[in-house]
């Protein structure tokens, strides 16, 4: 057990987390590359990199230095009427690096608001436009977006954590992926029948992530493109997890030569240090907004937008991703997560092993006991966090090849010796 004192549970309100029941957490007081210290001197090995965002492993020497510079100069200023300078460049290299004319980029600071802006954006842009009545959302089924009320109404009504709310928001349109032609021509008949009233289709691009760490081919995004072309919506990808390199390429989009008229980005944007999302948004979307009319500006504005820590933050992750090898990095993550959880397909209990990327997936039939199946990785000295019946790893790609093998390992080992089930 670590040393944290009671007493220290009830202020705290931890996330997703029933906190009568709930064990005492571990108490992290440093973190370096891909290890976390706990208060008790334990040293774990990470395999998700802070929910996925500290993809160059943390305390990455470059990034602190320029944020260290940033904070002595300028910690905050507000957006509105001023700008600055990590706010110009990182504008600037965001449009450089989206594929096609993704030039406009709206700063928030969480993945969830940056998709509440997304679809703020689609509808107003029709509005704008002189069109009436598109004010859905079209979203599939497993998709996750957020946990913002906006977010919660295009997440998956079922499987998505938000069931409970269920008649506290808006209600939207809600499909299956086109992953083949009798889904195509079902998604196909939905759009023309209620295309007057949707602004946008909204997906996680070549993962749904919370959702269950489920893939599809980028031939799905290519006929969503199609599709929303023909009946004239708007395509919206959410990359707020597979962003930067998570996939094998810098955006999954890539993988489907495809542009999206809006994408979301967050996440990994700052390399997993500071808080800052983005919603970059194609020439057309922004020149919507373009009139004689202050009604037609984008009427949002959090009061932390861009904050130069954050800016700062992200641009030195780009240097990063300039100068260091990281999708070489992702593709060696992969082989050997390829190889390494592949025995796990054999285990009692075990329903797939996947992997695409820097992402390895062990899919559970069921999961009876998750309380146990915590301990026992955190009792094998390495942080993965499964959930519902996903063990999954995303870790950070600058991870060392041993490293991981000590993730793979006590993947193996917890699942072998039924660590997910109730004890006998
Ligand atoms: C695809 C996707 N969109 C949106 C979000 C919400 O981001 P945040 O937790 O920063 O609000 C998440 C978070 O996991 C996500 O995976």
């Amino acid at each position: 057990m670590n040393e944290i004192p009671l007493t220290y549970l009830p202020k705290i309100w931890l996330p997703y987390t029933q906190m009568k029941t709930a064990p005492v957490p571990l108490h992290a007081v440093r973190t370096e590359g891909s290890r976390i210290t706990l208060q008790d001197g334990r040293e774990l090995v990470d395999g998700i990199a802070s929910w996925w965002t500290a993809c160059h492993g943390y305390n990455h020497p470059h990034i602190h230095a320029r944020v260290s510079e940033q904070l002595g100069r300028m910690p905050h200023v507000m957006l509105g009427g001023l700008v600055h300078e990590p706010v110009r460049e990182l504008s600037e290299r965001l449009s450089i690096l989206l594929p096609g004319d993704l030039d406009h980029s709206f700063f928030t600071d969480s993945g969830s608001v940056a998709v509440e802006v997304a679809m703020k954006m689609a509808i107003q842009y029709w509005i704008n436009r002189g069109v009436q009545g598109r004010k859905k959302l079209l979203s599939f089924r497993n998709g996750y977006h957020g946990d913002t009320l906006a977010t919660m109404s295009i997440c998956d009504p079922e499987e998505g954590m938000h069931s409970l709310f269920a008649g506290a928001f808006p209600e939207q349109v809600l499909a299956d992926l086109p992953r083949d032609e009798t889904s195509s021509a079902a998604l196909d008949a939905l759009l023309a029948e209620r295309r007057h009233e949707i602004s946008a289709i909204i997906l996680e691009p070549l993962v749904q992530g919370a959702g269950g760490m489920i893939f599809h081919p980028p031939e799905v995004l290519v006929r969503l493109r199609a599709l929303a072309d023909k009946h004239d919506v708007l395509l919206i990808l959410d990359e707020i997890f597979t962003g930067f390199g998570r996939t094998g390429t810098m955006f999954a989009c890539e993988q489907a030569g495809i542009i999206p008229d809006i994408i979301t980005l967050s996440k990994a944007l700052t390399g997993g240090t500071v808080p800052l999302a983005a919603t970059v948004a194609r020439r057309h979307v922004f020149e919507a907004f373009l009139s004689d009319s202050p009604s037609a500006a984008l009427m949002h504005g959090p009061t932390f937008m861009a904050n130069p820590l954050a800016c700062m933050a992200a641009c030195a992750s780009l240097d990063l991703f300039e100068r260091e090898p990281r999708l070489e990095q992702v593709a060696a993550i992969s082989r050997q997560l390829r190889a390494e959880l592949e025995p796990c397909r054999v285990l009692s209990g075990v329903r797939d092993v996947r992997v695409l990327g820097a992402i390895g997936v062990v899919e559970l039939d069921s999961v009876d006991d998750m309380n146990r199946l915590k301990n026992a990785l955190v009792a094998c000295n390495v942080w993965v966090r499964p959930f519902r019946r996903i063990v999954y790893l995303t870790p950070a790609f600058t991870i060392t090849s041993d490293e991981l093998t000590r993730l793979t390992q006590a993947i193996y080992h917890v699942i072998r010796e039924g660590a997910f089930r109730k004890p006998a």
